[in-house]
């Protein structure tokens, strides 16, 4: 079921669960929707992702999802959970994840917003580090995300830097070093993303080229075997294209 499904499409204003009620869709895919709500007796909205029951057959998908989130409660860019409702709709008990309520936007609209809808060197450098580092702290906790791309990662733009959010975890069982090289390899693919993909590759600096390494697996991770490689580099290479 997904959120075409009509069971799982909500009206604004409809209660949800004993404490909540619903604003707006905000996301939708093949595990369920995502609502923005409104906690009755505080006011304070949050973000409620209501699992379909196919993709969650006696609730086990949404409790691995809650309990991987619990897990990674102390990484800052993880996005925070809080704690999961049966909520009844249309005679069916389905389970929603309620976490907060992200600032900012997906990083891949973010990209689309840029002028040529690519970012300046010097902004994508800035904000792949803050991923980079959000994504070391994940690894070295124990932990990995399986999802990451440009529709999972929430921008949001703070001072002379910025805030990210890492949404839409995987939990595909224990945690192995390729699992890991995976989110490097996919990490390297939303920078090359950020800097305008394929059209720009060939006009950019040497040091942004030699982490995209022409995209090839193989040297990605043989410069970069672990998140904290990637992460030193970031904050350590020296520019010889600049002075
Ligand atoms: N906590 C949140 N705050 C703000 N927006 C969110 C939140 N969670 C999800 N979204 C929005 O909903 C979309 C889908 O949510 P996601 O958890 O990635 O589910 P899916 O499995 O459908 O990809 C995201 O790309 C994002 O735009
Ligand atoms: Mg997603």
């Amino acid at each position: 079921m997904t959120a075409d499904d009509p069971a799982i499409q909500l009206q604004a204003g409809r209660k949800l669960g004993s404490r909540y009620r619903v604003e707006s869709l905000i996301g939708q895919g093949s595990e369920g929707a995502v609502y923005s709500v409104v906690d009755i007796s505080t006011g304070i909205r949050r973000a409620a992702k209501i699992f379909g029951t196919h993709a969650d057959r006696r609730g086990r998908l949404s409790t691995r999802h809650a309990q991987k989130l619990n897990r990674l409660r102390y990484c800052h860019i993880v996005l925070q959970y809080l704690h999961s409702e049966t909520v009844r709709i249309k005679g069916r008990s389905l389970t929603a994840l309620v976490s907060e309520l992200c600032e900012g936007v997906p990083l891949e609209k973010f990209i689309a917003q840029q002028p040529g809808k690519r970012m300046s060197t010097f902004m994508a450098l800035s904000l792949f580090q803050v991923l980079v580092e959000g994504l070391e702290e994940v690894h070295l906790s124990g932990e990995y995300h399986a999802d990451v791309h440009s529709q999972n990662i929430m921008v949001q733009p703070r001072g002379v830097g910025f805030e990210i959010k890492l949404i839409d975890f995987y939990e595909w069982g224990k945690t192995t070093k390729s699992k890991q090289q995976q989110d490097i390899l996919d990490a390297v693919r939303v920078f090359y993303e950020m800097l305008g993909g394929r059209r720009f590759y060939a006009r950019l600096p040497d040091e942004v080229k030699y982490i995209m390494a022409g995209l090839q697996t193989k040297h990605i991770l043989k410069r970069f075997p672990a998140m904290s490689d990637l992460s030193l580099y970031l904050s350590t290479f020296e520019w010889t294209s600049m002075t």
